[in-house]
Order: C-alpha cells, then sequence, then structure tokens
C-alpha cells in the first residue's frame, strides 16, 4: 500500500483553528450584485498520526466568505460536528437521525435547499445542516422523508426545482435514485439494481434522464481487513457501464458498456436533437484504485461521451488532454446543453492521487480553465508557483444574466502571505486582471467541493 502522508502535507495539511474574522480586505472590486455565501468542504482530520489515512475520510471542514453590498463581510471555517467531532471538542452533540450507524463529519460538499446549508457526503451517511453562519443544526434525513443515506453530490434541475441525487451503501444490492423538491422533502426514491457494491460519486442529469456511472470501483470486504480505511477498490470483474435512468422513474435503467475507465466527475448533460444524451466526464483512462490511490495508469483528461439508445452504444470524443479535475458549469443551465464549462488543474493533486509527472514544473501546476465546447476553444488562466487553486464556482451577475455572464470564483493560496485569497475573476474576462480578491486570515487546505449561495 503506498504510503497516505501526502494528504496531511503541504497543501493539504488540516488547519488546527476555526477562526472568524470580519471585515476582510480587498483587492480590486467586488460586485454590488453579489449577495450571498461562498462555501466550499474539505476534509481536515483532528490529528496527523493516523499511518492510514485516506483523503475522503478526514473530517469535514466548511470554509465560507460571506459577500454582501460590495464588502466581504466575514471569513469563517467550521467543522462538521458529527458525534465524534463534537467530542473531541469537549461539545454535546445536537443529535439527529443516523443511518446504519454512519454518522459521519461531511466533508465532500455543501449546497443549499429549501433553505438550509447542508455539507453532505456519500457512502451511506447522512447530510449535516449548517447555520448560516456554518455552525452545525445537526443530521438531516429531510424531514423524515429519506430512506436511506444520501450523496455527496447532487444535481439541481433549476427550472423544475428538482434536486437530484444518487445514494450508495455497501450494504445495498441497489444504488438509489432520490429527488428532492423546493420545500425538502423526498418525493422520489429509486432503487436500481447495481451488483458489487459501486462507489458511485457522481453523475449527471439530463432534461429527462439521470445518467449513472457503474464504473469498476467497487466495495470491498477485504480491503476493510487489510485496515484500508477507504474499502472501495478496482475491480477487474466488474463491467464499466453507463445507465440512462428515467428521471421520474417510469421505468428501469438501460446499460451500456464503456472501456475501463474512472470517473469522479461530470461537467455537464442533456438530451441531443437527435434522442442521444450527451455527457462530459473528467476521465481517467485505464484502472484507477480509489482505496490505494496513486494508481491512475492512464491521463485524466476532458472527454465527451455520447449515449446513443437506439445503437446500444457510447461512442467517445477527446475534448481537452491537459490534466484536469472539479469541472463545473454554471449551475443554472445543469441538465440542459451548455456551452461553456470551467475545470481545475492541480498539480499537487494530479501528483498525489495519480502520481502524474505532468507536473514536473511547478510554475505550471495551478491554472484554471474555461471551455468553450460550441468554438472548440480553451482559455488558461495561470497561477504562480505554489498558488495551489481549487475547484472554481461561477456565479451569474444577476439571476437572469446569460450563461458564462458572471464571476468564476475559488480559494488559490497566496504563497507570500501563507494564506488562502477567495480570487473572483469575470468568467468573460477570464485571463484579465481579478474582477477582486478577497485576503483571507487563514490558509485553507486543498479540499473537494463549495457553492455560491446567493442570499434570497
Ligand atoms: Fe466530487
Amino acid at each position: 500500500m503506498p504510503e497516505t502522508g501526502r494528504f496531511l502535507e503541504g497543501p493539504f495539511a488540516p488547519v488546527t483553528e476555526e477562526v472568524t474574522a470580519y471585515n476582510l480586505p480587498v483587492t480590486g472590486r467586488l460586485p454590488a450584485g453579489l449577495n450571498g455565501r461562498y462555501l466550499r468542504n474539505g476534509p481536515n482530520p483532528l490529528g496527523l498520526d493516523d499511518p492510514n489515512y485516506h483523503w475522503f475520510m478526514g473530517a469535514g471542514m466548511v470554509h465560507g466568505v460571506r459577500i454582501r453590498d460590495g464588502k466581504a463581510e466575514w471569513y469563517r471555517n467550521r467543522w462538521v460536528r458529527s458525534k465524534a467531532l463534537a467530542e473531541a471538542h469537549n461539545e454535546t452533540w445536537p443529535g439527529g437521525p443516523v443511518h446504519e450507524n454512519m454518522d459521519f463529519g461531511a466533508n465532500t460538499h455543501v449546497i443549499a435547499n429549501a433553505g438550509r446549508t447542508l455539507a453532505t457526503v456519500e457512502g451511506g451517511g447522512l447530510p449535516y445542516e449548517l447555520s448560516y453562519e456554518l455552525d452545525t443544526v445537526g443530521p438531516c434525513d429531510f424531514g423524515g422523508t429519506l430512506p436511506g443515506g444520501f450523496a455527496a453530490h447532487t444535481k439541481l434541475d433549476h427550472r423544475a426545482g428538482e434536486l437530484h441525487a444518487i445514494a450508495y451503501f455497501w450494504a445495498w444490492d441497489h444504488v438509489q435514485h432520490v429527488v428532492v423538491n423546493s420545500a425538502g422533502k423526498v418525493t422520489q426514491a429509486t432503487d436500481v439494481p447495481a451488483p458489487d457494491g459501486p462507489m458511485m460519486h457522481d453523475f449527471a442529469l439530463t432534461a429527462t434522464q439521470v445518467v449513472l456511472l457503474d464504473l469498476p470501483v467497487t466495495f470491498s470486504i477485504n480491503a476493510v481487513t487489510e485496515g484500508r480505511e477507504f474499502p472501495y477498490v478496482w475491480n477487474p470483474e466488474h463491467q464499466p457501464r453507463v445507465g440512462l435512468l428515467p428521471r421520474d422513474g417510469s421505468s428501469g435503467a438501460r446499460w451500456f458498456e464503456v472501456d475501463p475507465c474512472w470517473v469522479f466527475h461530470c461537467l455537464n448533460a442533456y438530451d441531443d436533437d437527435n434522442g442521444r444524451v450527451v455527457v462530459d466526464v473528467c476521465r481517467y483512462n485505464g484502472s484507477f484504485d480509489v482505496s490505494a490511490m496513486w494508481a491512475a495508469h492512464g491521463p485524466v483528461t476532458l472527454d465527451r461521451w455520447t449515449i446513443d439508445p437506439a445503437a446500444g452504444q457510447v461512442s467517445q470524443q477527446r475534448v481537452h488532454d491537459r490534466w484536469q479535475e472539479f469541472p463545473r458549469v454554471d449551475d443554472r443551465i445543469v441538465s440542459r446543453p451548455h456551452r461553456f464549462g470551467y475545470s481545475a488543474v492541480i498539480g499537487a493533486v494530479a501528483r498525489a492521487i495519480t502520481g502524474d509527472g505532468e507536473f514536473s514544473d511547478d510554475a505550471f501546476a495551478n491554472a484554471l480553465l474555461r471551455h468553450d465546447l460550441v468554438a472548440g476553444t480553451t482559455e488558461t488562466r495561470e497561477f504562480g508557483r505554489d498558488a495551489t487553486v481549487g475547484e472554481a464556482v461561477f456565479a451569474p451577475s444577476s439571476s437572469d444574466a446569460a450563461e458564462d455572464d458572471g464571476y468564476v470564483m475559488a480559494f488559490v493560496h497566496n504563497p507570500e502571505r501563507g494564506a488562502s485569497d477567495l480570487v473572483i475573476l469575470a468568467a468573460q474576462d477570464f485571463t484579465g486582471d481579478p474582477v477582486a480578491t478577497v485576503h483571507l486570515p487563514a490558509r485553507i487546505p486543498l479540499g473537494f467541493h463549495g457553492n455560491w449561495i446567493a442570499d434570497r
């Protein structure tokens, strides 16, 4: 097993303090219409002494920046208070529902639904509700309407007001498609048979279909007995396939075989005019052992799958061949045709999870990409040496602005200060000076996902 300490060092190193800071210094000018919070979740283990530490298993910590009326009002970072985390802080756990003994400080994403702020995780756990100021309210099972666990990744169809998720759990012989309405109640839960206990980290949504990724990373009881902290391994016996499940649950999934690969994340998907489904993914070619990491064989590229139900086939096209991850679109367009996509080049992540040699020169290891998928062009915004960048999130300039009319924001490490900045770019001036840079009082470890959550 490879050493795992690399996820406790350098840009991954956890922070030890919860910080509250007000009236943050800003370079540039925060757009007057940008009122809300940029929130981002990620693992932040309490200690550095776990020899089996896996990046996916650190206790969740949510970092947030509140922006209002052209001011950066506050920065906060807070651990998500699972029972264990609350006890470690000598606090009383707020209590609440727990699915199958899977209480965990949700560490993967943070979303808004029905006025709630929810930190989310997958694999059987429930979301944790947070207050506006990021304090833990407690576990959330959507008012008792969620039958099992939930998921880290969700897709909100803004027009329909439906929040979709795919829940998986090692003891199930199925995965579960869940729909949550804008009132925060589960309205639909459909079991989809799935052998071997696959890890389904992400999925995609079209106007009519859920796109399922059933790839060969599956639960392993041997990994548990070997003491691996994250028990999902590459399983060459598991046929890789993608599925189309009608969103309304009117029939079962149709499956289409694909070549062995791994996909953490989809950019977006849509129904085209010819009865096909188009889905863009960051694809790890060949095998990838999520439990061990550092075990990818091929490159990670942005690829387009076109699923043709009539022909029963999936065709594959390379969109962009640079290593990239954390693909995002303008969230208002999820499930409909997208023109633009944003992704992150993170040399530290590429090296740590795939041992990728492409990043021997650190000066070109930190970048954000803006893809124009209609023009077939990509703009690259490089950050400097040691200026580690995370996932970029799009915020529209107004609720009815056109796709790509808005801002792309991400936490970027500022090596001169030894702390992080929130960098806000104009999407349509991607390589120009940032619109604004908010200087945060602390370093933010590399983490996973977040959202711009506009005030309502
Ligand atoms: Fe993810």
